[in-house]
């Protein structure tokens, strides 16, 4: 696998400690003692009565550790689920936090350590870089292989006062420490597996495909830096990873080869994306998961193709790179590789097109209009993405007719 070399510069931000490995939740307990002896647990109910939690919090309080649990955290993070969560997490004055569970339940563990540490509501917070200081110590434990959570700086909330969902990023919100034991992604359904997996698959090449751009130094750089040279190899180990394992776990939860690469695959994209960020399918999906009420990982996997031809003109190195990653050779690398794309997202019954998920042609160009609100992640791309560039994306992705991504 090479990496680009023209590449001349490097940003890593990850947790202190990353544990990887079938069996690694043993480690959990001595993790969150080390942190201190009170500890509120986020998840929610589908996965507190599973048996890896049993497990996991017999050893916690054989450990000495006083343990109290909230486990009314939903999908996609309700501001509602916050509040309710806050209040108990201040009654149980906790040393330290554990999100067990997906990405909803990792983004409620960050944001209840921002609020038990700093002063609400957590609006104050919406966007970049706002979160004043270090938070209570955050232990992040997935049972999803998809989002990468357990490593970035980003939680994602729904307030019912926005539009759409919102964001909190900040190298703040890093877990102090990642346990990612694929086991325990053995009970999870199989449509969560498909659309967090597709996630997953988008955040390694949306990062691999970010724009360049060369840091001015300080401390306060931005939270997400474009692609570069950390960011893409992660992105490549990333692709690697879960380019051929994503169908299989979706056929067959009980292959754990397969599960173990998608739990390393979604690690390692989250450490790429969590540096160098996503861009324009993140951008596209928030106004296509407010107007179809489709998941985040559902609607960045249906478009990846599209955004990925749209950035062919700049970016077919990189992408000829992730074909070498897949072992694919030929005349077209980077046409393959995304031919490759879209044979992984129809193995995992990602839906092709937007009219698919029963959006009208004539809604596009509101859609587009929307998207452009998202500038952090559009000026992300590696291409200057105007309204109109947005919309030859969405038409694209309607009616499945990948070129005319590129035609405008
Ligand atoms: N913070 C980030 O960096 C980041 C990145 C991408 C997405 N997100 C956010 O993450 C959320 C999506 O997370 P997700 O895809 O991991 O799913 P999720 O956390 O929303 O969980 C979906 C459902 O699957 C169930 N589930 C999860 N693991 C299970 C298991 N092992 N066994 C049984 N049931 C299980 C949960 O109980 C829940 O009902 C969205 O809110 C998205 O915006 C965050
Ligand atoms: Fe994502």
């Amino acid at each position: 696998m090479t990496i680009d070399s023209q590449l001349t510069h490097a940003v890593l931000r990850v947790p202190p400690l990353i544990h990887f490995g079938w069996g690694s939740a043993a480690s959990v307990p001595g993790i969150v003692s080390g942190l201190g002896r009170r500890v509120l647990v986020c998840s929610d109910m589908n996965l507190i009565g599973q048996p890896d939690f049993a497990l996991l919090h017999t050893t916690l309080v054989a450990a000495g550790c006083q343990v109290e649990i909230y486990s009314e955290g939903r999908p996609e993070l309700p501001l509602s689920t916050i509040d309710a969560a806050v209040a108990a997490a201040s009654r149980a004055t906790p040393d330290v936090i554990l999100g067990y569970g997906g990405g909803s339940s990792i983004d409620l563990a960050k944001i209840v350590a921002l609020l038990l540490t700093h002063p609400g509501p957590v609006s104050r917070y919406y966007g970049e870089n706002k979160v004043p200081g270090p938070l209570l110590p955050v232990v992040a434990v997935p049972t999803t292989a998809g989002t990468g959570s357990e490593v970035t700086p980003v939680a994602v909330v729904a307030d019912p006062e926005r539009e759409f969902k919102v964001g909190v990023s900040s190298p703040w919100l890093i877990p102090a420490a990642a346990v990612v034991d694929p086991a325990l992604t053995r009970g999870c359904p199989t449509r969560v597996r498909a659309h967090s997996g597709a996630d997953a698959l988008a955040h390694s090449l949306e990062a691999l495909t970010a724009g360049h751009r060369t840091p001015t130094w300080t401390v306060d750089l931005p939270v997400f830096v474009g692609s570069q040279r950390l960011g893409n190899s992660l992105a490549l180990e990333a692709a690697a990873s879960i380019g051929p394992n994503l169908r299989r776990v979706v056929a067959d939860a009980a292959n754990e080869p397969a599960l173990t690469a998608m739990s390393y695959g979604s690690l390692c994209a989250g450490m790429a994306f969590g540096t160098s960020g996503t861009h324009l399918g993140h951008a596209l999906q928030y106004s296509i998961g407010a107007a179809t009420h489709t998941s985040h990982g559902l609607g960045v996997g249906l478009l990846l193709p599209y955004v990925l031809e749209a950035t062919r003109p700049v970016c077919d190195d990189r992408l000829a790179q992730a074909a070498a990653a897949w072992g694919i050779e030929g005349p077209d690398p980077a046409g393959q590789v995304i031919d490759e794309v879209v044979a992984i997202l129809a193995g995992a019954g990602i839906p092709r097109t937007l009219a698919d998920i029963g959006l009208e042609r004539r809604e596009l160009p509101r859609l587009a209009e929307q998207a452009a609100r998202f500038e952090r992640l559009v000026a992300n791309a590696p291409i200057l993405a105007d309204d109109e560039v947005l919309l030859a994306i969405l038409h694209a992705a309607w009616s499945g007719d990948r070129p005319l991504a590129r035609r405008r």
